[in-house]
C-alpha cells in the first residue's frame, strides 16, 4: 500500500508577518490496531509504548489557520461555534508552541469542521490536531517534513501523530528523556493481499464520561494492571507487523482484538476503575464472535468509548455491517477502508 507522505509546506515569513497568510488542511482519523495508553511525559506527550494504526478513509477533518492582526487570544471555531473550556485551552496552548517556533507572534484565527457525526467516536482530536498542526505551520512558515510534523501533531494530541500518514502508521514512543527528538510515526508498509475494512459500529455518540487523558493518567499510576499490558503490548506490536507484513488479516485481527482487550482490563482494575465498556459494546461482540463462528474474519477493537470497530477483508465488510446492525439494533454502521495521510488544501487562499 503507498504510504502517502504530506506536502512539505514552504515557508511564508514575510507573509505571515504582514498578517495575511492562510492555510487550509485536511486530515483523516485513525484507529489503532496496538493502542497507545499511557504517557510518561505528560508536557511532551510521550508515551511509554509504541502504537500502530490504520487511517481511515471517511470523516475528514479540514482547519484553516489565518493569522490575524495583533498578539492577542487565537479565535477558535469548531463546527460552527466558538471553541471553549478544555478544547479551546488546548487549541491554544498548541498555537503557542507553533509561535514559538516560528518566531511570529501573531495570533491566529482557526476554524475547524469535522465530517464525523458528532461522538462517533471516531478519533477527531486525532484528524484535528493533524491537520490543525499542518495548517499552522502553514500558516506560520515551518518548513516541515513528515516526521517533523508527526511530532509536531503528537504535541496536540498522542494519536494526531499518526494521522500525518495514510494507511498504516506506527508511532515509535521514542528512547530519549526529556527530549522529543525520537517520538514521531511513520509508515508501515502491508502485504498486498490485505485489503481491510473497519466497520464502525456506533451504539453510543453521547459524550464520554471521562476524557482519554486523564484516563490513560489514572491507568499508569493506579492499575496493577498496566505494567503487563504493556510488556505485552511490544510483543503484541511485533507480531502485528509481521502479520501486516506477509498480509495474514486473522493474525492481524486476533493480535489487534487482545491488545485492546488487554488495554480495557488494565482501565478495569485502575482506582477507580475505567470503564468505558458498555452492554450495548458486548452485544455487538457476541455478533463478531457469532461471525467468526460462521467463517468470517471479524475482531473487534475498542477505544476510550463504547463504540466498537470490527476489521474484516473489504470484500466481507457488507455482510459484517449487516450483522452488526442485526446484532445491536439502533447502532449507526460505517464502513471505511484505509485513508490518505495529512494534506495541505490550499497554501494561500
Ligand atoms: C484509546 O490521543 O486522544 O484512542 O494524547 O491525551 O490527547 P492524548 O490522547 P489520545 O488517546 C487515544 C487513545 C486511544 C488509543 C489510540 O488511539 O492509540
Amino acid at each position: 500500500m503507498p504510504a502517502d507522505r504530506p506536502d512539505t509546506v514552504t515557508p511564508s515569513p514575510e507573509r505571515s508577518a504582514a498578517g495575511t497568510a492562510v492555510a487550509v488542511a485536511v486530515a483523516h482519523p485513525n484507529i489503532a490496531l496496538i493502542k497507545y495508553w499511557g504517557k510518561r511525559d505528560e508536557r511532551l506527550v510521550l508515551p511509554w509504548t509504541d502504537s500502530l494504526s490504520m487511517t481511515l478513509d471517511i470523516f475528514p477533518t479540514t482547519t484553516s489557520v489565518r493569522l490575524a492582526a495583533g498578539d492577542g487570544d487565537d479565535t477558535v471555531t469548531l463546527d460552527g461555534a466558538p471553541a471553549e473550556g478544555e478544547a479551546l485551552r488546548r487549541v491554544r496552548a498548541f498555537l503557542a508552541l507553533v509561535r514559538d517556533r516560528s518566531g511570529i507572534r501573531r495570533r491566529a484565527v482557526v476554524e475547524s469542521a469535522n465530517t464525523a457525526p458528532t461522538g462517533a467516536g471516531l478519533a477527531s482530536s486525532a484528524s484535528g490536531f493533524a491537520a490543525l498542526a499542518l495548517a499552522a505551520a502553514g500558516a506560520y512558515g515551518l518548513d516541515l517534513d513528515a516526521t517533523a510534523l508527526s511530532r509536531l501533531a503528537r504535541r496536540g494530541s498522542g494519536s494526531a501523530a499518526r494521522s500525518v500518514f495514510g494507511g498504516f502508521a506506527v508511532w515509535h514512543a521514542g528512547t530519549a528523556t526529556g527530549t522529543d527528538e525520537s517520538s514521531y510515526a511513520a509508515p508501515v508498509p502491508v502485504g498486498e493481499g490485505l485489503d481491510p475494512a473497519l466497520v464502525v459500529a456506533v451504539v453510543d455518540a453521547g459524550p464520554k464520561a471521562v476524557s482519554s487523558r486523564a484516563a490513560m493518567r489514572r491507568t499508569v499510576d493506579t492499575s496493577p494492571l498496566y505494567r503487563s499490558w504493556a510488556a505485552s503490548s511490544r510483543t503484541d506490536l511485533v507480531d502485528l507487523r509481521a502479520a501486516l507484513a506477509r498480509g495474514d488479516l486473522e493474525a492481524v485481527g486476533e493480535i489487534a482484538e487482545r491488545n485492546a482487550f488487554g488495554m480495557h482490563a488494565a482501565m478495569l482494575a485502575a482506582r477507580p476503575a475505567v470503564r468505558y465498556l458498555s452492554p450495548a459494546t458486548f452485544t455487538v461482540l457476541d455478533g463478531v464472535l457469532r461471525l467468526r463462528r460462521e467463517g468470517t474474519a471479524a475482531y473487534a477493537t475498542m477505544d476510550a468509548g463504547p463504540n466498537v470497530k470490527v476489521l474484516c477483508r473489504r470484500a466481507d465488510a457488507g455482510r459484517v455491517a449487516a450483522a452488526v446492525r442485526e446484532a445491536a439494533a439502533g447502532a449507526r454502521v460505517h464502513i471505511a477502508g484505509p485513508g490518505p495521510g495529512a494534506r495541505l488544501l490550499d497554501e494561500d487562499r
